[in-house]
């Protein structure tokens, strides 16, 4: 051990400014300090002492090796157990190793892959309602799908009422945790007004209906076909079932940390295919090739392996999950420094992706960096959109097989054209990493399009 404290920068106030900075613009911030290319960096922000795992092997000691050390950050657990109590996110220790071995079966291929055709038919339904060329917002319209999905995965709900009043409560939740990991957090929980009446009514409305399912499907005591049937008839060793709290936590957490990731990763491979039309091109090659004018189905999955590189390289230049943060819970040494207890230290896929070192040009948009055959492969733990070791994103399968369903069915019929008048997009590091300002596209349908460039020609 070459010295106590991992090299870093240095602050005459305590670190206060760097949390000034970080609270103004994290991303800019990040990639200062990441830029130091220490592989571990000391970073003090007011009263939290920080380490920047700044280097893959790091990132590994951290998620997988010495995993056992950590624990998920007290204040996002005190934040997002208001909403969903106990469930996978928040927990520790050998409660959640529990939980996790219940809720997994939920995720395996052969269950997933029975909602590849919900992914399609969904996405189908809301893009028939595009106008062609009248912009929509592409954020919104993702989420709106996802959501949706995420609702009949889930609870097999089918009630268009149902459908519509879960997504309003679900939107107010998040918006409720968002405030809550900002200034919200100020104000104590007893204060009025803190949240609207529409929130608490969303919070209450949202509880009662995930209560009457769970209720519903432990009276038929059959499997439903969801999701939650399979969290409600999952067994632990002592063959001991989830209580209702336990299950109404889980289906939570999936529903809040289930559709607005992806969504985000859809939203920016948009964005990045209407500023690369050669990778546009490449993509709708596929597609049509791959489903000769079909709908997709999971079957299908294999053949499109351009556009999953597309949704991994959108998720590498704007990972969703741009960072995630751990609580060192026991002593423990990481890249040869001890860390101290209590400390934080910040996982950040937002600037590991973007480190040249690890990827050869790593501000451009090269969907094939992902290929199998590429010249440089990508190391483990360059890359981890998903996190890793035994907390990685249980949804992940889920997520990347709905990716590549909605980006082929929306490709195979429409072209999503930048506005003129919009500039490049800017990142904005919320809970996930948004377009500020929301990302607006023209849709055409595919057909106008080829009509167009035919005409076009025909003028040549
Ligand atoms: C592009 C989409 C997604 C991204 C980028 C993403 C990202 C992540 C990341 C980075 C973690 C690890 C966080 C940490 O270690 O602190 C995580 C955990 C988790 N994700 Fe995802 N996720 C996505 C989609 C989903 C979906 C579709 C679901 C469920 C339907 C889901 C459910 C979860 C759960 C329950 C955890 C906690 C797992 C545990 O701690 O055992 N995610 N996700």
């Amino acid at each position: 051990m070459t010295n106590h404290v991992p090299p870093g920068p240095k602050s005459a106030i305590l670190g206060f400014d760097f949390a000034a900075r970080f609270s103004r613009d994290p991303l800019t911030f990040l990639i200062e300090m990441t830029g130091r290319k220490d592989p571990l960096i000391y970073l003090r922000m007011g009263p939290v002492h920080g380490y920047i795992a700044n280097a893959p092997e790091i990132v590994h000691e951290v998620l997988v090796t010495k995993a056992k050390h950590f624990q998920k950050w007290a204040q996002q657990k005190r934040v997002f157990g208001k909403f969903d109590g106990d469930g996978l996110v928040n927990s520790d220790g050998e409660f959640w190793r529990r939980q996790r071995k219940l809720v997994q079966p939920a995720f395996h291929t052969k269950r997933i892959r029975e909602y590849a055709d919900v992914m399609v038919a969904f996405t189908q339904r809301q893009i028939a309602t595009w106008q062609p060329g009248q912009p929509i917002n592409v954020g919104e319209q993702m989420a709106y799908i996802t959501r949706n999905i995420v609702t009949k995965t889930l609870f097999n709900s089918d009630v268009a009422a149902e459908q519509q009043r879960i997504g309003e409560c679900i939107e107010h939740i998040q918006y409720m945790a968002f405030r809550e990991m900002g200034l919200g957090q100020m104000i104590p929980d007893w204060v009025p007004f803190k949240y609207s009446t529409a929130e608490k009514q969303a919070m209450a409305d949202l509880d009662a209906l995930i209560h009457r399912f769970i209720r519903e499907r432990r009276e038929s005591g059959e499997d439903h076909g969801d999701l939650l049937s399979m969290l409600l008839m999952a067994e632990d060793d002592k063959g001991e079932r989830m209580t209702d709290v336990q299950a109404r936590d889980e289906a939570m957490t999936l529903f809040i940390a289930g559709y607005e990731t992806t969504a985000t990763a859809l939203t920016w491979a948009w964005y990045l295919l209407g500023q690369h039309p050669e990778a546009m091109g490449l993509l709708l090659e596929e597609v049509d090739s791959a489903l000769r004018g079909r709908l997709p189905t999971f079957e299908d999955l294999p053949k499109l392996r351009y556009t999953e590189w597309v949704i991994k390289e959108a998720m590498r230049l704007y990972p969703p999950t741009w960072m995630f943060p751990r609580e060192v819970a026991e002593q423990v040494e990481i890249g040869g420094y001890p860390l101290k207890v209590g400390a934080m230290v910040y996982l950040i896929p937002y600037t590991m992706h973007r480190d040249s070192q690890l990827f050869p040009q790593a501000e451009a948009f090269m969907p094939e960096r992902f290929a199998p055959d590429a010249p440089k492969p990508i190391p483990d733990f360059a890359y981890f959109p998903f996190g890793g070791g035994p907390r990685v994103c249980i949804g992940n399968a889920f997520a990347m097989m709905e990716m590549r369903l909605l980006l082929a069915t929306i490709a195979q019929q429409f072209r999503l054209f930048p506005l003129p008048e919009r500039p490049a997009a800017v990142p904005e590091a919320l809970i996930t990493l948004r377009p500020k300002g929301g990302l607006h596209m023209a849709p055409v349908p595919r057909l106008l399009v080829q009509e167009e460039a035919h005409t076009e020609m025909a003028q040549v």
